[in-house]
């Protein structure tokens, strides 16, 4: 089982659309799992899968119900989602009162060893226990990067939240809501910084479609820039786990 966590300090910067077509992408090689991590519920939402976690995170990840009884079928065969509702908002301090507060989410995982392929985390934004726990569970961290001045220190914030652990997973950015018409955005892809892969989402109004869609893009949109480019996103991350 490989464990895929899309995250960022930074808010707002893709995590959860890449989080879902990166899942849609693993889906198509084997049984897979998207967990939402994040009490916003946007990977719930965009996958089209009901809010509601029985149970709830609390009991989750303290091993009080199995992972299995929280899992909800999407309308693709292979993709399952573990859905956020709002008692994900009590997590960090649920963890905090945890014994091995920093590897819950890994036990968790654990027990679904043999049932799925890939586990596609998305979390929420911030370096918070939720953000050790998922570091700590994941075999590669994917990181959505805008160009802009912060690019580099967003990625160096993300590693130092990884360095955490050792040995440290593999941490594998890539540029997300790119602008070519934007000088600072083309000064980025003309120089990529060290660990970022030359894929290369664009900004685009088909992704912010996913919302109403509730689908991934490769669903309804395939063959646009930004669905090739998550295709080819999920191989770098692959060959990089
Ligand atoms: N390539 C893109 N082009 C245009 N809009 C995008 C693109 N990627 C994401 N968006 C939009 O930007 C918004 C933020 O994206 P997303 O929710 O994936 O970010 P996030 O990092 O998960 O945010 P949060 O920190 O709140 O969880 C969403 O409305 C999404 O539709
Ligand atoms: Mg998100």
């Amino acid at each position: 089982m490989r464990v895929v966590a899309v995250f960022s300090v930074k808010g707002g910067v893709g995590k959860t659309t890449a989080a879902v077509n990166l899942a849609y992408e693993a889906a198509a090689h084997g049984e897979t799992l998207l967990w939402d991590l994040d009490p916003q519920g946007g990977a719930t939402w965009l996958l089209d899968v009901k809010p509601k976690l029985r149970g709830g995170a609390p009991a989750l990840v303290t091993g009080g119900t199995h992972p299995v009884a929280g899992v909800r079928q999407t309308a693709w065969e292979t993709l399952d989602v573990l859905p956020a509702d709002g008692t994900y908002r009590s997590l960090d301090v649920v963890l905090d009162d945890a014994k091995r507060s920093r590897s819950r989410v890994h036990r968790t995982l654990t027990s679904l060893k043999g049932t799925y392929r890939t586990v596609v985390l998305d979390c929420p934004a911030g370096s918070s226990l939720v953000a050790a726990n998922v570091v700590r569970a994941a075999d590669v961290v994917v990181v959505p990067l805008v160009p802009g001045p912060l690019t580099l220190r967003s990625l160096e914030q993300v590693r130092q939240v990884v360095a955490e652990r050792d040995p440290a997973p593999p941490v594998v950015g890539f540029l997300s809501m790119v602008d070519r018409r934007r000088v600072a955005h083309r000064q980025v892809l003309a120089d990529l910084p060290e660990g970022v892969v030359d894929v290369v989402v664009p900004a685009a109004a088909v992704v912010e479609r996913m919302g109403a869609e509730r689908r991934p893009l490769a669903a309804f949109a395939p063959g646009t820039p930004a669905a090739l480019a998550y295709r080819r996103l999920w191989k770098k991350v692959r060959a990089a786990a």
